[in-house]
């Protein structure tokens, strides 16, 4: 999407506010939006606290400052409101690593095995699995599913993979990677390391195990940044997407937060270029004009909200599996 032209002189963040109140809308950005977007917007989460925040929200309007997937997921719980993502072109390698054809066809060579799914994939394969994860609920609810039960884990294999070491379980995997924690260099960061003796290394789990072997601390965005404000030290070395930096800096200004770097010694290779398409001036056209909207037929969002409504269920570990129902769809 180009950017918005003749905005010139316009207070954005002033203009933002006002279209915020004149709509009843609340803004939810994810932590790997740029700092400006982090600092005007009501609520700053991971995926599965943004999920939450959207699913109870009375706002009329949500505009959802993250990835296009996260946006499905607020109209697919919230389909009364409106939802705008400021760049409809904001996807994630996740998504398209897995068109859904292929994932129901991958689903029908495992009739045994139930489909649990990382929430970065589309409303579709949403539809065709059984319980929707992220990466801060995916342990809690892979253990209220029994031990003998087969599992299909897609489309991160980085993620499927680190449960699979973790818990011992034998998971199914789908070839996909995000190509931003694909991108950090183990010799790089093995150099960083050495410059930084004793500093700890928090990393997300869509980074591959060789960068993962080198973590003291692996969880989602959130869960790096209770890490970094429980850690003892003064330096921290951050696997993940580097805007997730400013929260650190500014709850802990006086302690050092190094972004893990990529081939080229830097950690600039490792912005997601999708998160990185949403802008102050595409926010404020969004809540002005309301568009771009997510909309999502009827009978995609019933079948995509049921396996999201068991991830909501069991990431508060209220229900087991068995307690939800005939989840399992056939995948034909
Ligand atoms: P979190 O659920 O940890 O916020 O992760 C979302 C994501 O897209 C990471 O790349
Ligand atoms: Fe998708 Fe990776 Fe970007 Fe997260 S960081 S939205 S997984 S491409």
């Amino acid at each position: 999407m180009e950017q918005p032209t003749n905005l010139a002189g316009l207070d954005l963040r002033a203009e933002i506010d006002r279209l915020r109140r004149e709509r009843n809308a609340v803004i939810l950005a994810h932590y790997y939006q740029k700092p400006e977007i982090q600092d005007l917007a009501d609520f700053v989460g991971d995926s599965l606290d943004l999920s939450r925040k959207a699913a109870d929200t009375d706002a009329d309007v949500i505009a959802f400052c993250g990835v296009r997937f996260m946006a499905e997921t607020a109209k697919i719980l919230s389909p009364q409101k409106t939802v705008v993502l400021p760049d409809m072109d904001a996807g994630c390698s996740l998504e398209d690593s897995c068109p859904p054809e292929q994932f129901a066809a991958f689903r029908a060579q495992h009739p045994d095995a139930i489909a649990l799914t990382y929430i970065n994939c589309s409303a579709e394969v949403k539809g065709l699995s059984d319980v929707i994860v992220t990466s801060s609920s995916a342990e809690k609810i892979l253990s209220q599913i029994p031990a003998d039960q087969p599992i299909i884990f897609g489309p991160d294999r980085n993620l499927g993979g680190y449960l699979a070491r973790k818990t011992g379980r034998d998971l199914i995997l789908w070839p996909g990677v995000c190509i931003v924690h694909e991108a950090f260099s183990e010799t790089e960061l093995l150099k960083l390391k050495a410059q930084h003796p004793g500093a700890p290394v928090a990393a997300h789990p869509e980074c591959p195990a060789v960068i993962l072997d080198h973590a003291d601390y692996v969880g989602s965005t959130r869960g790096i940044l209770d890490y970094a404000m429980a850690m003892p030290g003064d330096t921290l070395i951050v696997a993940t997407e580097p805007h997730i930096i400013h929260q650190m800096e500014k709850a802990l200004p006086n302690k050092t937060f190094i972004g893990a770097p990529g081939a080229d010694g830097n950690c600039n290779c490792n912005i997601c270029p999708y998160m990185a398409l949403n802008t102050m001036e595409k926010l404020y056209v969004a809540l002005r004009d309301l568009t771009p909207r997510i909309e999502i037929e009827e009978d995609l969002r019933l079948r995509a909200k049921k396996s999201l409504d068991a991830m909501l269920a069991m990431a508060s570990g209220s229900v087991g599996l068995g307690d939800l129902g005939p989840v399992r769809v056939t995948g034909d």
